[in-house]
Formats: C-alpha cells, structure tokens, sequence
C-alpha cells in the first residue's frame, strides 16, 4: 500500500480509537493526530517521511534525544535479567538501590531517602501525601494547607492537578480539592507594576505570601510547592532575589519547600537542578521526565532526614507506610534511569549545556523586537516567547484569533514541533542539540513568526 494511504488509514484508526491527553477532542475529530513514527537526535520523522526538529524534547524530556542505543540496550540488558518486580515489603533489587544511591549523591541538598513513582504527576502527588502524614507524625493535625502558585503546571492526578494553576486543569474537573491554596504567580512581565523593579516585585510576592500565611493560620501552613522556573504555564523565571525571598518567610513560619525539578531537573537550567540555579534549598525534591530521558515512565521524590524521621516515626505506629505503586522502582525504568545518568556524567552533559546556551538564549532573544513578541525568557536550554496584539500595551490576542496554535501549525510546516502555550511559544529541545541545530530551530521558528504577523495583517 502506497505510504500516503497508510498514513491516512492511521489517523482515522486513532480519530475512531483514542482518547488523546491535551487535545481539543472536537477538533481531532476532523483534523486527526500528527503520526510520528521515528527518531534520530533532535529530529522525530512523521509518517509522510517528513522530518522535524523536536523543539520540545518531546514534552520536555527527551534529553539525550531520540537515538541513544545505550538507553535501549541498558533496558534490553535488565529485561534479560530481572524484567519485572517490585519494592513493596521489604524487597529490593540491585538496579533500584544503586538508581536511589546515585540520586542522593546528586540531590542540590543533602537528602536522606527515595520513593520512585511512574511520573510526575505521582511523584506530587505522593509529596501531598507526605506533607500530610509527616504533619500527622509531628501532631500537628491542623497544619496540612499547601501553598502552590497561579500558572504552575505540577500534574494531572487528583491532588498534583489540584497544585497545578492553571484554570483548564480544574474547571469541571471538580478541582482543586482543599487544603490547597494558590498566591502569586512570579511573572514579572505579567505581573510586575509599572516602574516596579524585579527585586521590589519579588519583595511584594514575598510580602503576600506572608500575609497570606498569616491569614490562613501559620498553624494550618504546611509547605509550598514551585517549580524552580515554571515551565509548562509558560517558561517563567522568577525574578531576582525571589527565592530568597520566599524562602525566608517560609522558614520563619515552619513551611516545608517543595521544589518541583519535573522541567528543570538534569541540567535544563545549565547545573544539575533548578535549585541550584536559584538558591533553593527544598526539605522535597520531585523529578522524572529527563531521568530516563524520557525513554521510561519514570520519577522520584528525595525527601529530607527529618521528614524521614517523621514517616518511620508514623509507621511504627500504624504497621506500614501504606503508599506505593506497582511500578514504585521498577526494574527496567531504573536500569535505563541509572544508564540515562551516567551517559550524562560520561558525556558531562552539564558542561556542553553551559557551551551551547549562550547560542540558545542569543537567537531567542533576538526576537524581541519582532513586532508581535511581547517578551522572551529563558535560560540555558529552555526558553519561550510571548505574542502580544500590542507590544506597548501588552495587550494578549483575543483567545480565540487562535494566534499561539497558527504559529504552532506554522512551525510544523517548516519542520519545527514547538509548544504553543495560548500564545507563548515554549523551546526546550533536547539537551544533545548542538549549535548548528540551535540555529535551524530558530532559522525554522523564524519562518513561522513571519508567516504569523503575515496571518495578522491580513487577516
Ligand atoms: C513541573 C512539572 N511537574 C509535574 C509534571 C507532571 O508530570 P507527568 O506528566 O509525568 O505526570 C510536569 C509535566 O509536564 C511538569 O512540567
């Protein structure tokens, strides 16, 4: 069958079969999925034989890019050997307890214990869980409230989709669920008042914050949850000194720090962990996506040895720690984890970072004076920029002009998968990119925007 008719049998297979996460279900009935069906590096090929820059490491992951024959030998290796088993109940397996030891040896702070989940989502979703039962184990059955932020994306799952702060994630999903409260998103740009410096802006966040607790009851405050950048609300730096600032509020209150590395976690940000990068100094740590490179559902939480303490503490008492997923370390997840880290310590992945983010953050940058970009952000190997109808102004399109996902289709036409976030353009390409591909990507995204502002005046 020639490869055109497959291609088009495919998709209306997936119209007439799946249910796809993040789509507009009405749309894909008539407009069908792009079918990608190879990788090799930073390209993905679709069916049709055309080829892209994968501008988004997939969904932020694909850090290694998609080609790395030791990931998928490191996988084959374990399946041979030990293909499946599990953590519950005092057992353990070699590859898991060396994935565990290797973390530690990593973590930004010193931290005591890792619990693996299947994603992102479950590793939030078990810090909610933790906050809770460590709360429990002090006696502090009042102190559960969990502090997260406007636009910070951290899942999906019941309680992590709850922390997220993005309205779509909660509206009629009956979400969010209590205990869970959200302050101030640190979007300068967005949010800093005219003549505001960043530091003052930063100063008033922390000072909310503060008065937020207050209110609630520091007694009821139990911990915070950020991204050290926000990624998927749309690559959002937080100002100077913001940080530190919060951070300080939370310690004089007793407010535990979360720090969701889901994004920024493996050497995004050109260190190892976001919190490196902006002085966090978190009691949890959440992780996944780029600790296999995306190539195995895989995540962790570290936690700190004093809520350790609290959890054996809670335990003794009640028999078990009853939280844990079949797949909580599975064998062949952590054997391509525990691969995935040390390609990256062989290949030192952190310092090729340093050497190509200069190119990254000069070519996003040089779109700042695009008539229709507003702003661009970002930092080391993730970056974003943001359409606006009036750059005086700031004035967003209208939502439903659709300017973000035209300059998406746009940049799918020229062979570049990017991520349109309304109408803020994330890049995030795997992390294996090198300076010529940098400049493709934008030379590509370039063609894209112009075709935008040519669909803007025209329209
Ligand atoms: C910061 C952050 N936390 C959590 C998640 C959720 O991860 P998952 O999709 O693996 O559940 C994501 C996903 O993009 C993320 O960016």
């Amino acid at each position: 069958m020639p490869d055109v008719l497959i291609a088009k049998k495919s998709a209306s297979r997936d119209i007439a079969s799946s249910l796809h996460p993040y789509t507009n279900l009405k749309l894909h009935e008539s407009q069908g999925p792009l079918v990608i069906s190879e990788g090799d590096g930073v390209f993905v090929t679709d069916e049709d034989g055309k080829r892209y820059i994968e501008g988004l490491a997939g969904l932020w992951c694909v850090s290694l890019g998609f080609s790395e024959r030791r990931l998928v030998e490191a996988a084959y290796r374990q399946m041979l050997k030990l293909p499946s088993y599990h953590t519950f109940s005092h057992k353990a397996h070699p590859v898991g307890i060396e994935l565990a030891e290797k973390l530690l040896s990593i973590a930004p702070v010193p931290m005591s214990k890792v619990f693996f989940v299947n994603s992102g989502s479950e590793a939030n979703d078990t810090v909610v869980k933790l906050v809770w039962y460590y709360n429990n184990a002090l006696g502090r059955p009042k102190k559960k409230k969990i502090l997260s932020r406007i636009k910070s994306y951290h899942g999906v799952t019941v309680a992590s989709a709850s922390l997220t702060g993005l309205p779509n994630n909660h509206r009629d999903f009956d979400l969010p669920i209590a205990n869970i409260f959200h302050v101030d998103c640190p979007h300068w740009y967005r949010f800093g008042q005219p003549g505001e410096s960043e530091e003052a802006f930063a100063t008033r966040l922390a000072q909310n914050l503060e008065q937020r607790i207050l209110s609630e009851g520091p007694e009821t405050v139990a911990a915070m949850i950020g991204e050290p950048l926000m990624g998927a609300g749309g690559v959002l730096l937080p100002p100077a000194t913001y940080w530190e600032k919060i951070q300080a509020v939370l310690k004089k209150y007793d407010v535990l720090l979360i720090s969701d590395e889901v994004i920024c976690g493996f050497h995004r940000t050109g260190n190892a962990w976001g919190a490196t990068t902006y002085g966090m100094r978190p009691d949890m740590i959440t992780c996944a996506k780029a600790l296999s490179s995306g190539y195995m559902p895989i995540g962790a939480v570290m936690i700190s040895d004093e809520i350790y303490s609290a959890l054996v503490k809670e335990s003794e008492k009640i028999g078990v720690f009853a939280h844990g997923f079949t797949y909580s370390g599975h064998p062949v997840t952590s054997a391509v984890a525990l691969e995935t880290l040390k390609i990256y310590d062989e290949i030192d992945i952190q310092s090729h970072v340093r050497r190509v983010a200069p190119r990254m953050q000069e070519r996003l940058h040089s779109f700042a004076d695009h008539p229709l970009v507003g702003e661009t952000r970002g930092i080391g190997l993730v970056g974003a920029v943001e359409l606006v109808a009036d750059k005086s102004t700031k004035a967003p399109f209208e939502p439903s002009a659709g300017v973000g996902a035209f300059l998406s289709k746009r940049c799918h036409h020229h062979g570049l998968i990017s991520r349109p976030i309304v109408d803020t353009i994330a890049l995030c390409p795997p992390l294996i990119i090198n300076e010529q591909e940098i400049d493709l990507m934008f030379d590509r995204f370039s063609m894209a925007l112009d075709d935008t502002l040519e669909f803007i005046r025209t329209r």
